[in-house]
């Protein structure tokens, strides 16, 4: 057998914990794998004292993970602190410095900070992975950078956060409330640390963002993804989706368009004849389509312990081969910059909720309002009769603009029947 290949965690938390779980309970089928032994030489974490489920015996502990990233007792360095900047970039930076490959779970730091640490892993020779910052545990980043080389890819759309679409499913499903599905998840250790990244559709951007620049060999453009979060989406809506053939989901989506890539995040309809509307729970799904390949669809979880402690270790067991594709797909000078598409110029059918005052002429005024926008109604429900409470009313709008849309729906709020702020959810088309 080879040496050991040597390994240093910083962050110890879920995913850390699995990490090392799954090293050390795995330990004879890694060996073979890899032909050497994977070997966790050093810790580091908040509390030294807690139980995390697998053996520290022979493990140097280090209260500051800089300084263990300078330490010459190790070949790697396992980043699983989190945080876009701060002490998560000063320890992958020092390790990359210091002559140690680098593999991190942490979208937020990439998204923002990745070209730089590509660059410094590049000059330096050294690998930086990061399966596991992208669907927890299917392994999207080898596929499109390995798997799908040989196509130029024209869109990538997926379900990309566990926390998001398990509370969106459980909403459906159990008909429960959204602060208690939250609270659920962040039990399950399927949430962020600050779970706005997670509801508000931050973490789906940043994801979306690496898969975009994987994807299209384009500069990571995390500022250029039009992001919204699912906290507006209410059981009414989840109701109604159900009843027009959709399902709700939050979506990431990157495409082209002309010479700019198309980045955005939001809660959608996606008609139920598709696959991807079928996937539920703490489940991630990404359909990928290549120019030869065709449509092909990746599906896991996206979070927790386990799946994200395989992604680590996968590439762990990279860098024990030096196996080394480019970090983003392509060399790092040779991706390019593109133009950021406005969500107004998106073009979609569009679903709106009203709440009207049932009266003579609402309908009229509101048709009125989409009529001078040109928006063209393709359907409408308008069912429950109520003199005292407010009526919903449900439009299915043809494609149009999304600036067109926006213009509509700010004169229509302005009606005095139109007694809450309208609710516009997008029908993302898909193939
Ligand atoms: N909070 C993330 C999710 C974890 O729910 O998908 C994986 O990035």
């Amino acid at each position: 057998m080879s040496d050991p290949l040597r390994i240093a965690i910083a962050g110890l938390g879920n995913v850390g914990s699995g990490t090392a779980q799954l090293i050390q309970q795995n330990a004879d089928l890694l060996g073979k794998r890899t032909g050497r032994t994977l070997k966790i030489t050093s810790i580091s974490a908040r509390d030294k004292s807690k139980d995390r489920g697998f053996s520290t015996s022979g493990m140097n502990w280090f209260d500051d993970p800089v300084v263990m990233a300078r330490d010459n007792d190790s070949d790697v360095l396992v980043e699983l602190i989190g945080g876009e900047d701060g002490i998560a970039k000063e320890v992958c930076e020092e390790a990359l410095k210091s002559g140690k490959h680098v593999v991190t779970a942490n979208k937020a730091l990439l998204a923002v900070n990745g070209e730089s640490l590509v660059s410094l892993a590049d000059s330096n020779n050294l690998i930086l992975n990061y399966e596991a910052a992208v669907a927890g545990g299917i392994p999207i980043v080898k596929a499109i950078r390995e798997g799908l080389a040989g196509n130029n890819i024209n869109r990538i759309y997926g379900i990309l956060n566990g926390t998001c679409n398990y509370i969106l499913t459980e909403m459906r499903l159990q008909r429960r409330a959204f602060d208690d599905v939250l609270l659920e998840a962040q039990k399950l250790g399927y949430a962020e640390a600050e779970p706005s990244m997670d509801v508000d559709g931050i973490d789906t951007s940043q994801k979306l963002a690496l898969l975009s620049s994987l994807a299209f060999g384009t500069k990571i453009n995390f500022s250029a993804v039009y992001t919204e979060g699912i906290r507006r989406i209410s059981l009414l809506d989840i109701d109604y989706a159900e009843e027009l053939g959709f399902r709700i989901k939050l979506l990431g989506s990157a495409q082209r368009i002309g010479a700019g890539i198309e980045q955005r995040v939001y809660p959608c309809m996606v008609d139920q004849s598709f696959p991807i509307a079928h996937v539920d729970g703490a489940y991630n799904a990404v359909v990928v389509i290549g120019d030869f390949v065709g449509n092909t669809m990746f599906q896991g979880l996206g979070a927790g312990a386990g799946p994200t402690a395989s992604a680590v270790v996968a590439d762990l067991i990279d860098i024990s081969h030096k196996r080394q594709a480019p970090t983003l797909g392509v060399t790092l000078n040779s991706l390019i910059s593109t133009s950021e598409i406005e969500i107004g110029e998106h073009i979609g059918p569009y679903y709106v909720r009203l709440m009207v005052a049932d009266r003579p002429g609402v309908i009229a005024d509101i048709t009125a309002a989409f009529r001078d926008e040109n928006v063209s109604i393709e359907s409408m429900i308008q069912r429950s009769r109520s003199t005292t409470e407010a009526v919903p009313v449900i439009l299915n709008l043809h494609d149009c603009k999304e600036s067109e849309i926006q213009r509509s729906l700010s004169k229509i709020s302005t009606l005095n029947t139109v007694i809450e702020q309208p609710t516009m959810i997008r029908i993302e088309t898909l193939s």
